[in-house]
């Protein structure tokens, strides 16, 4: 076999960058004789759930202008009969095998990936949290950062499987979703699943397909899915596999120059069963005739470098303070009454509504697995981001604290229940005392807290409280009393932001 198209995907070293698509190859053994599974540089399987799946009833697949509608449904054996009975005979094969995984809750997804590294020769799994055929589950967890978020880290939490998420391309932002993933662990994306589509038997005057609504695929959607190729792997810079409309090389060539490692192959096969080996003919002669020493040099070419690595949570969430100017230098008394020479004023993150919401979807997806149901935050940025928190993980009620008699205290006709699940939330943690006197007004009123969090965390490590506790950004800055203020011995004027005073 000739290496000359091999590529990185991630942790993933692909023979080549055919992949052929969730759905359109069975389960990789259907079209021996025509295209042997190790000729391409990945099998992905039809999506596969914990119990076997029926499906959809016929019609499910129909015809459309460049392109089909279908509605199958997702029908799958279940993970169990596909590792017993089709899984050794993929892997025999020498095929790398990409297992597509579907699920109606984040822990269905995690136990599919648990039994699935457990039997061994799976390469990597493709989350398939969009398919636009199915009520629950599917895409409903693509269209939340948070939901898709979750999935990612249930899955991360249950097996080492390298994750590519198959992003839902309607999805309201599909770039926060890729970056939720992203931050919750992801390795890559494929991008994307089909489009939600719906075609009228005009004769019956029915819809075509049994489902009504179902996916589209093949050259009508290709320009839409290179586009948000180019945005994912801007916004994200991890690996992508390519998905929608891939007929031919040149097609194939566009995904890669958009930022794709890898290209899906889907639709043509049904029509063209061999499509994959002449792409794969048609990029040999690609790089012979650029005379190109690998594939890599062409990743992104047309579209330029991502924007900046999103896999870190602690990374993103710096660069907001860097770009929004939010980090001061000088010489502060804080409000705990101790001396620094460095201030985060907080309102430059938390005055623009798109750079809070951007950071507390980092805290959401930091805080998710803790369940709440009332988020509460000490005022003033506590109101801002306890509302923004309770609205990104779908808690119903947010309130804050404030202070009475110099300690916080919940006013206005605030209350919880007996052993209401509750999480705390803070901007920025120096002593984290007035979250602390948070917890104690809440817990007086019969509240159960279930972890707090906070956007920065500048306490040097000092600030533990006996609930769990998670933070985007730890500042290890000096910080003085008075009396040991080596600014104060050199007469700096001292400026005392914040507004404890004033308040
Ligand atoms: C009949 C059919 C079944 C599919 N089944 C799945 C599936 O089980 N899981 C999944 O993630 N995508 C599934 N897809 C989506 C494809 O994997 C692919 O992403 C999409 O069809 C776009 O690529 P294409 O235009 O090359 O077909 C299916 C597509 C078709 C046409």
């Amino acid at each position: 076999m000739r290496d000359d198209l091999a590529i990185q995907l991630g942790p993933l070293r692909l023979r080549n960058p055919l992949v052929m698509a969730s759905g359109t190859f069975g389960f990789g053994l259907d079209y021996r004789g025509l295209v042997e599974p190790d000729q391409v540089g990945a099998v992905v399987t039809k999506g596969l759930s914990l119990q076997p799946w029926v499906g959809h009833a016929p019609p499910r697949l129909v015809e459309s202008p460049c392109g089909a509608i279908n509605a199958i449904g997702l029908e799958n054996p279940g993970v169990d009969l596909f590792v017993e009975r089709l899984l050794p005979e993929l892997v025999a094969t020498g095929a790398t095998v990409i297992a597509n995984v579907v699920g109606k809750t984040q822990e269905e997804y995690a136990e599919v990936a648990r039994r699935l590294e457990a039997a061994g020769g799976v390469a990597a799994v493709e989350l398939n949290i969009s398919c636009p055929n199915v009520k629950e589950g599917g895409v409903a967890f693509a269209a939340s950062p948070v939901m898709a978020a979750s999935v990612v880290r249930a899955v991360r939490a249950a097996s080492r499987l390298p994750v590519f998420v198959k992003l839902a391309p309607m999805a309201a932002d599909p770039v926060e979703v890729a970056l939720a993933c992203a931050a919750a662990g992801a390795d890559g994306f494929t991008v994307a699943n089909t489009y939600p589509a719906l075609s009228i038997d005009v004769e019956r005057g029915q819809p075509a397909l049994t489902a009504e609504v179902g996916g589209l695929s093949g050259p009508a959607i290709r320009p839409l899915s290179v586009r948000l190729t180019a945005r994912i792997w801007r916004a994200t810079g991890l690996p992508i596999i390519g998905s929608g409309g891939v007929e031919t090389a040149r097609d194939a060539l566009e995904y890669l120059m958009a930022g794709a490692r890898a290209v899906a192959v889907g639709t043509a096969t049904f029509y063209r069963p061999t499509a994959a080996l002449e792409i794969l003919e048609g990029l040999r002669d690609y790089v012979a005739r650029q005379g190109l020493a690998s594939l890599e040099t062409l990743v992104g070419r047309a579209v330029g470098p991502p924007e900046e690595t999103a896999a870190d949570i602690e990374g993103q969430a710096a660069a907001y303070l860097e770009r929004t100017g939010a980090l001061l230098h000088g010489h502060f008394r804080l409000s705990s009454g101790l001396h620094s020479d460095r201030y985060v004023e907080k309102f430059r993150l938390l005055e623009r509504p798109r750079v809070a919401e951007a950071l507390v979807r980092l805290l959401a997806i930091a805080c998710w697995d803790l369940r709440p149901e009332v988020v509460v935050g000490p005022a003033t940025g506590g109101i801002l981001l306890a509302y923004e928190l309770a609205r990104q993980l779908g808690v119903s009620r947010a309130f804050f604290t404030e202070r009475v008699g110099g300690r916080m205290a919940l006013r206005r006709g605030f209350s919880v229940a007996a052993g209401e699940a509750v999480l705390l939330v803070e901007d920025v943690i120096t002593t984290g005392g007035s979250l602390m006197e948070t917890a104690q007004a809440v817990q007086a009123a019969g509240g159960r807290i279930v972890g707090a969090c906070s956007l920065i965390d500048r306490s040097g490590g000092r600030f533990r409280p006996p609930f769990p506790y998670r933070t985007l950004i730890r500042l290890d800055f000096e910080t003085w009393d008075q009396a040991a203020c080596p600014l104060c011995w050199q007469g700096v004027p001292i400026a005392e932001p914040g507004s404890r005073r004033i308040g």
